[in-house]
């Protein structure tokens, strides 16, 4: 009996967690975007989902400028697949929207999409799995709210070890959120 209660809980259920932001403003978006980048670990990798026009772009180019890089240099890569931002430590910004399986990734080499050195941001992250076992990526959802233009909510899931420092810097913008929430 308990050996089965142990079966149905594996590791990952236990050290993940999740936090979830009203983001009601564009404004709000890119300050928490600027939170998030000044708290993520040096070698993160995020792994940005949403439908199209949810935010995942604008949201990666505050978080670039949470790492001082400058916001008109990020750019979609939907074309290029991927853009190399260098800084105190080099961003990956990659974009998978135009692949169509996970083994067209495999005519590129791991390290010209998944950055060695530095940061990997992902906006269609979801044939990337398979390159992705035994990493330890942030998920970040950006969701619509309907009839509201201007609204999305935004869902984290990840370790809650190696991404300690946003949950609680991002814990702390909750607050506001919710406290604007009512304006
Ligand atoms: N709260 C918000 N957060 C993010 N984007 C917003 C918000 N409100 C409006 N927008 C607009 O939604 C669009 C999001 O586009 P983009 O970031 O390119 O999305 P994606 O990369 O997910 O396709 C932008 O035009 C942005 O100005
Ligand atoms: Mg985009």
């Amino acid at each position: 009996m308990r050996m089965s209660v142990r079966v149905n809980r594996p590791d990952k259920t236990i050290k993940h967690r999740r936090l979830k932001l009203a983001l009601n403003t564009l404004a709000t978006t890119r300050a928490v975007g600027r939170a998030l980048g000044a708290a993520l670990p040096e070698r993160a990798i995020v792994l940005c989902k949403g439908q199209l026009g949810s935010g995942k772009t604008t949201l990666i180019k505050a978080v670039c400028q949470g790492l001082g890089i400058a916001p008109r240099m990020v750019i979609s890569p939907t074309y290029t697949l991927v853009n190399v931002y260098p800084g105190r430590r080099s961003v990956y910004h990659v974009d998978l929207f135009r692949l169509e399986t996970p083994e067209a990734l495999l005519e590129l080499d791991r390290e010209d999409w998944i950055n060695p050195a530095g940061m990997t941001l992902i906006e269609w992250p979801e044939l990337a799995g398979p390159f992705l076992v035994g990493e330890s990526p942030l998920e970040v959802r950006l969701d619509f709210v309907p009839a509201h233009a201007e609204r999305r909510r935004m869902t984290l899931r990840g370790d809650r070890r190696i991404y300690g420092a946003v949950f609680a810097a991002l814990e702390e913008r909750k607050g506001n959120a919710e406290a604007t929430q009512g304006r």
